[in-house]
Parts: structure tokens; sequence; C-alpha cells
């Protein structure tokens, strides 16, 4: 489903040397596989959401996604192949225009006739059926500007727009993480949800270690650019979350330092 080879990626720094994001970084997901994703700060999980994305290229390596080589795409050819939600609830919908209009372009994403904000009655039953889905009510407030809903909604509805075109890859940056925990919790189970309809491979970045081991089937973990653990199930099911500080610390000789990990849930 997805192949990454070898993935290296380095941004400059003003020292001169420059800093390696991504230092190899190879990884193989079947198409129901939902993955969490932790590590130190600055250990390369957003770059390699990023680079996936082809929000920046890959100095070198190779991405397929599911059979396409995706590696010399530009951004918004590979934008049909994947969903993303973001942990910013602005980021992921644009404030000013309607439910509708916003889901029509994430509907319309990657086909070839280009964007556009029109919204055909068709489309807008398709909306309503899907928004209901959420049970939030947003179904009777489609032509309301999105800048009126919670950053609650709001997410729910980035969720449900970055898979409505029905990507094989959907990518989640933290997208709990600004959210107050009963509605982070509850982002979380329609994230499940999602995932457990099959023929999606998720990878999801979260802060918090005992949520990564409870959700999804794998969990990696980075550290300086590189993978320095992959487990799954039913390994994964067994561990604790001090098994998982215990093999990061066996596998690099120190401590995970992260000052925003959540060992609770
Ligand atoms: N656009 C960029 N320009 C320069 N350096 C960058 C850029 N994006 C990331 N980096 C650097 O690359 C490294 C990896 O950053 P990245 O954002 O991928 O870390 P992360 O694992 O997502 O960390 P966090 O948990 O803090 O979100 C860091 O050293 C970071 O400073
Ligand atoms: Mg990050």
């Amino acid at each position: 489903m997805l192949e990454l080879r070898s993935l290296c990626k380095k941004f400059q720094t003003s020292t001169g040397n420059g800093r390696m994001a991504l230092n190899n970084v190879t990884l193989s997901l079947q198409p129901n596989d939902f993955v969490t994703i932790i590590g130190s700060n600055g250990a390369g999980k957003s770059t390699l959401l990023n680079v996936i994305a082809g929000v920046f290229p890959a100095d070198s390596g190779q991405i397929v996604i599911d059979g396409e080589d995706v590696t010399s795409l530009p951004e918004h050819r590979r934008a049909s192949l994947m969903g993303r939600v973001f942990q910013d609830p602005m980021q992921g919908t644009a404030g000013s225009m309607s439910i509708e209009e916003n889901m029509a372009m994430a509907y319309k994403r990657g086909m070839r006739r280009g964007l556009s904000k029109g919204v055909s009655v068709k489309h807008r039953d398709f909306f309503r059926e899907k928004l209901a889905t959420l049970g939030l009510g947003l179904e009777d407030r489609l032509q309301e500007p999105v800048k009126l809903l919670s950053g609650g909604q709001r997410q729910a509805l980035a969720l449900l727009m970055a898979t409505l075109s029905r990507p094989k890859l959907l990518l989640l940056d933290e997208h709990t993480a600004a959210l107050d925990p009963r509605t982070a919790q509850e982002i979380q189970e329609l994230t499940n949800e999602i995932a457990g309809r099959g023929n999606l491979a998720v990878l999801m970045v979260t802060h918090n270690l005992r949520l990564a081991l409870s959700v999804g089937t794998r969990t990696i973990m980075m550290h300086e650019g590189e993978i320095v653990l992959d487990v799954s199930d039913p390994e994964r099911s067994e561990m604790t979350v001090s098994d998982l500080l215990k093999r990061f610390h066996d596998a690099r000789g120190e401590q995970l330092s992260d000052d925003r990990i959540l060992l609770e849930v």
C-alpha cells in the first residue's frame, strides 16, 4: 500500500552542516495497517508525513503509494491518494467558506477538472448524509461558515473531508492534541471507526504513549530521523508504556526526551 525506501531529508541550518530530519527511512504498510508514530521532539515525525504528502521533496529515496511511484510528483498530484488532518483545527478547513463548500473542495480534490466552490443538489444530499454520521447536527448547518464551528466540530469535519474522496492513505499529525480531553477522545473514536471501515492505511502521530499502544495495529518510534522501534500486534498488544520506554532506552542508550509526552489517557 505504502512503500518508503531509504528516504533521506536534510534541512539547511545556519551553522552550515544541515540537519538530517529523515535518515534512511524504510517502511512498508499493508492496506489496512493503522500505524501510530511516536518519538522525541524533532525526531522527524512531521517531516515524514510532509515528505509523503509532497510538501517538500525527499533528498533521496523512493515513495510508492498503491503501486504508483509518487517520489517526483508535486503535492497537488498526490492529493487524491491521501487525506491529511493536522494538529490545528484551523488548518484543515477554510473558515470563511461554508461547510458544504469545504466538503465540495475536499470531494473534488485531485480531480482533473479543477476546483470550484459550486455545490450540486446531488452532492448536497451526499454531504448531508456523511455529516449525519458524525452525530453532531452539522447536517442542518450546511451553508454556515466553518469559522462558526467549535474546534472539535471543525476537526471532525476535517477528518470527514480527509476521507471523502476515499483515499488509500490517511496522515494524521497530532490531530487531537489541540482539543480538550473529551473532544479529543471523540475525535479519536471517529478516527478508529474510519480506519475500521477498511481499505485505508493510517499513519497517526501522537505524543500519548498509552494511546499509541491502544489504537491501531502497529507502533513505530522515531528518533533523530530514524525508525528505532517497530512493533506490531500481537506482540504490541502485550506491551505497556514502560516496556516501550525501556525498549527505547535499550535501543538508544538514553531516555526518550519529549516535552509533550502524555502517559495517561
Ligand atoms: N521546514 C523546515 N525547515 C528547517 N528545519 C526543519 C523544517 N521542518 C523540520 N525541521 C527540522 O527537522 C527536524 C525534524 O522536525 P519534525 O518537525 O519532523 O519533528 P517532529 O518529530 O514532528 O517533532 P515534534 O514532536 O516536536 O512535532 C527538527 O530538527 C526540525 O527543526
Ligand atoms: Mg511534529
